[in-house]
């Protein structure tokens, strides 16, 4: 990005406008119910670079829950926690054609540490004396990851979640039942679902994006936060898992290493250059933010993000 500031901003501007052409498709998710009460319009966009310049649009304030955009954090913690060859002997690397809570992807083990069965996996790899530890842990791991951002547990999303998720209780109890984890099924459960539920803005999860761009060093004091071999990984898997079954169409076509959740939220990683997050929570069939795949296509396009260009 050799243009100045304001020619930027103009030109994210037109990439936005030409977004929101989609806004008349897809549907906010309605399968865990306290997701309906958004604003079907709401929109936010941050794009943080690695050498720390911020472009903020619409309402960047707005919190939203992360929902399985936190199968990222998840997996850098059980990176941390485990050696690499523990956690993939537990979860495989290979993206699945089947939506992300689906059991069918689950065979010896889950296909991938992004659907639902492979972030229950990762979850109960994450060390802690208790719950409480373990939640708190993850916290502090992405506020230092996004430099002290917003993060929020959001209870209403929680409880909505907890007491409706029937399929996500048959993963936790069916990965049990195969040894994948030792623990109890409904504490793996919670906590997977608390990790869901944590709420936070746009700018906040650009910024984390932009330590994962910057090989995991802070983008202002340069220190190492994640280990470069945890984030070359975690990207991989965003490119190759980070959009359920269309993680394939959408690497195609937008070329930026990103993962969704039914938030609304899209991550996208853009390394040595950004992170950028968008939201949006109009999904399409497969969960994925509408407006968001549209605009991470159109600003890789117009800015020239492409990973394979
Ligand atoms: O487990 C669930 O179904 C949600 N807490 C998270 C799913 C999700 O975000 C998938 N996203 N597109």
């Amino acid at each position: 990005m050799f243009m100045k500031r304001e020619d930027i901003e103009k030109e994210i501007e037109e990439c936005i406008k030409k977004a929101k052409n989609f806004s008349n498709q897809g549907e906010v998710a309605s399968y865990i119910p306290e997701l309906k009460n958004v604003d079907e319009n709401g929109f936010a966009l941050s794009i943080v670079t690695t050498s720390g310049d911020i472009y903020n649009f619409g309402e960047k304030e707005k919190i939203f829950s992360v929902q399985s955009i936190s199968k990222i954090f998840t997996l850098i913690m059980a990176l941390k926690d485990n050696t690499t060859d523990e956690v993939f002997s537990k979860v495989g690397t290979e993206p699945t054609r089947y939506e992300f809570n689906s059991l069918i992807p689950i065979d010896q083990r889950a296909a991938n540490p992004f659907i639902n069965a492979g972030a229950m996996t990762t979850t109960s790899m994450i060390y802690g004396k208790s719950e409480e530890e373990k939640f708190n842990r993850v916290m502090e791991l992405i506020k230092q990851m996004s430099d002290d951002g917003t993060f929020t547990f959001m209870e209403n999303i929680y409880k909505s979640e907890i007491s409706t998720t029937d399929r996500n209780r048959a993963i936790a109890y069916y990965l049990k039942s195969k040894n994948i984890f030792a623990q109890n099924a409904d504490e793996v459960l919670d906590l997977y679902v608390r990790i869901c539920s944590i709420g936070t803005n746009v700018e906040s999860l650009a910024k984390l994006g932009a330590l994962l761009a910057n090989e995991g060093f802070d983008i202002h004091s340069s220190n190492l936060i994640i280990p470069q071999n945890i984030v070359q990984m975690t990207i991989a898997q965003m490119a190759s898992c980070g959009m359920y079954e269309k993680s394939g169409e959408y690497l195609m076509k937008v070329g930026i290493p990103s993962k969704s959740g039914v938030g609304g939220a899209i991550l996208g990683v853009v390394p040595n250059k950004c992170g950028i997050c968008v939201y949006s929570p109009k999904l399409d069939k497969s969960g994925n933010s509408v407006v968001g795949k549209n605009l991470l296509k159109i600003l890789s396009a117009d800015l020239g993000l492409n990973i394979f260009l």
